[in-house]
């Protein structure tokens, strides 16, 4: 959500803040912005729509030692030129700005009653508030000056005009980290931005403030006392960026799940058992306590927790609770004693879910918590007991494929450590293992309905509403898949429980209702054949994705897409791969942006 590239360097830097917003526009793409200082003079480039139309701004003329730029997702104010960042304040600060400051009208009538706003947003008062206090302290002070009126959340860069070599920045609740480059430093929301310059990461910490130029990085804390911050060195490469050969993003990740699932269970089950130590060091307090287990997160690692609460309560007969974050963090609840709290998210940023775990921190009810988590440097990451990462690699597709099944993945290999005080007996955690290493195999398989589905998709795609049926852990995957259409194809899909359909959506399905159902062959097989007859019999069209020895065949009013997922605990990770496949072939037959869809971004960081 947002993105911030800013250089400071001995050489022109334009080049690197316009290839550090390319990599950067899947966290937003609504409008972008570069502001570079040249002969004393903030020259500030914005456009309306992606970076690309930016870049149409930009001459030979324009070029720097010294900048900074944002790629926007709206939060206040419409997308806009004049709502694009960076803003500029008395011709002499500008600044951009990820997350929202939640005070901003009390700090203009506070502060600023005089003062001349161009722009609907709450981060152009940012510029004009640190102007306000540039008038009588340094460029530091007035940041950290303006930072301690402000309530919300920040990732910030500033530069002054009269301060020429150097880009403040600011950090509260929004990423924001520092790249070590040779004559040369930069700043950025997310890594992958600057992997083509350096790999040496300084990552800031909630209330740091930091100065950096092309010869040094100064990091101070929320007291503005000098301090140092571990230099890490990432695994990123840059083939992250690149599409490999494959037309879309969502496409190339789709593909990767196979590898991708391989790496997050390598080295994590030895002779068929997944030791304990996966969770690192602060696990064993927890895991002898533990009574309970509460699962936070949000879309499509929320439907990740969906499936990890039935394996934890069917496997391991451990109770579990999964809510999304956003509500569980405003609602009273009454928690167990003994709580174990997992948190799901790729990013390892999400507002709604990292908010909620500030809160449960204060509550002494929880013996631990644990995130599950695709980012091993993110804020959820640093701040849970523990984490099992998932190593998915770097997802650049808005809608998340791979993300989904290295997180079921992940925990399913939790469910079996956790489980083990439980009811995973030795038996079942051998044939638990022996299922997930067979995965990126079937996954492969499930992938060679690419075309069957393609073809699918021609009669799916000018459909207006879809429905997706599925029981028992597969209705998350059902919920999954109606997201992912909704998501890049726009069309209007909805999940539900398959013995729901009779308690009143049944009404809405007839011949152009085009029903999508999940049929794994389990203990509700049977039951969910029944509601499948009672779509037939109002004529509405079934397309079934079936185990093969499910027993359906296809007719005149159904059609079967058959795959090889034994009746075992892991096969809703291999049912996700056809309905992501139907989405991103519904998508390019309508002609939307696929790794780019309407309204959204990756990684939310506002609440
Ligand atoms: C959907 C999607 C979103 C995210 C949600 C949570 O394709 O990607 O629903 O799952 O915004 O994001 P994370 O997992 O980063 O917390």
């Amino acid at each position: 959500m947002c993105g911030i590239v800013a250089a400071a360097s001995k050489t022109n830097v334009t080049d690197i803040l316009m290839a550090g917003l390319k990599h950067l526009e899947y966290r937003g793409y609504d409008s972008a912005g570069i502001a570079i200082l040249k002969n004393n003079v903030l020259n500030n480039y914005r456009q309306k729509g992606n970076v690309e139309e930016l870049g149409k701004l930009l001459d030979a003329t324009a070029n720097s030692n010294i900048g900074i730029a944002h790629t926007r997702w709206a939060t206040h104010g419409k997308p806009s030129k004049e709502n694009a960042h960076p803003h500029i304040a008395n011709d002499t600060i500008a600044i951009v700005h990820n997350g929202i400051i939640e005070n901003y009208l009390d700090i203009k009538n506070k502060f600023l009653k005089n003062y001349k706003f161009l722009s609907d947003t709450d981060s152009e008062i940012l510029a004009h508030l640190i102007n306000h206090f540039s008038k009588d302290n340094e460029i530091l002070d007035a940041v950290h000056l303006a930072m301690a009126e402000v309530q919300g959340s920040y990732a910030l860069a500033v530069l002054d005009k009269n301060n020429p070599d150097k880009i403040i920045v600011a950090r509260n609740g929004s990423p924001l980290l520092i790249g070590l480059g040779e004559e040369k430093n930069f700043i950025a929301s997310d890594a992958l931005a600057l992997i083509e310059h350096t790999n040496r990461f300084v990552y800031l910490e909630d209330g740091d403030l930091a100065t950096v130029s092309s010869e040094e990085v100064k990091i101070y804390d929320k007291n503005k006392k000098n301090i140092r911050r571990e230099t890490k060195k990432s695994s990123l490469s840059l083939n992250s960026h690149s599409k490999d050969g494959y037309d879309h993003f969502m496409l190339k990740e789709i593909f990767e799940q196979p590898n991708a699932v391989k790496s997050t269970i390598e080295n994590r089950i030895i002779n068929n058992v997944v030791p304990k130590e996966i969770l690192g060091p602060n696990a064993a307090e927890y895991l002898e306590k533990f009574k309970v287990v509460q699962i936070i997160a949000c879309g499509t690692s929320y439907h990740a927790a969906l499936v990890a609460k039935h394996w934890l309560e069917r496997l391991a007969g451990i109770p579990c609770h999964a809510e999304i974050a956003s509500e569980f963090r405003y609602r009273r609840h009454a928690v167990q004693k003994d709580t174990l709290l997992i948190c799901i998210s790729q990013s390892g940023e999400t507002a709604d879910t990292l908010s909620a775990l500030r809160e449960i921190k204060k509550e002494d009810y929880y013996v631990g918590t644990i995130a599950v988590c695709n980012v091993p440097e993110s804020s959820l990451a640093r701040e849970c007991d523990s984490t099992l990462i998932t190593h998915a690699g770097p997802e650049i597709g808005v809608a998340s494929t791979k993300a989904f099944t290295t997180q079921l993945t992940a925990l399913m290999l939790l469910v079996i450590v956790l489980g083990k005080r439980f009811e995973i007996t030795p038996d079942l955690e051998n044939s638990l293992c022996m299922q997930l290493k067979t995965l990126p195999d079937k996954i492969k398989s499930t992938l060679a309905l690419d075309q069957k589905i393609a073809e699918l998709a021609k009669i799916f795609s000018d459909k207006e509403h879809a429905l997706f049926l599925g029981r028992g852990s597969h209705f998350p995957i059902a919920r999954e898949g109606a997201l992912k259409l909704k998501e890049i194809s726009y069309i209007h899909a909805e999940a539900y429980a398959a013995g729901e359909l009779k308690h009143g959506p049944l009404a809405i399905v007839d011949e152009n209702m085009p029903v999508v159902a999940v049929a794994p062959n389990n203990v509700v097989l049977e039951k969910l054949k029944s509601n499948l007859e009672e779509v037939k019999a109002r004529g509405g069209k079934l397309y079934i994705f079936a185990d093969k020895k499910a027993g359906f065949k296809s007719d005149e009013i159904s059609q079967v897409f058959e795959i090889d997922a034994p009746m075992n605990p892991v096969a809703p990770i291999l049912f996700t791969i056809p309905l992501q496949l139907l989405a991103y072939h519904c998508a390019i037959i309508k002609g939307t942006n696929v790794d780019m869809p309407r309204n959204l971004a990756k990684s939310v960081t506002v609440e």
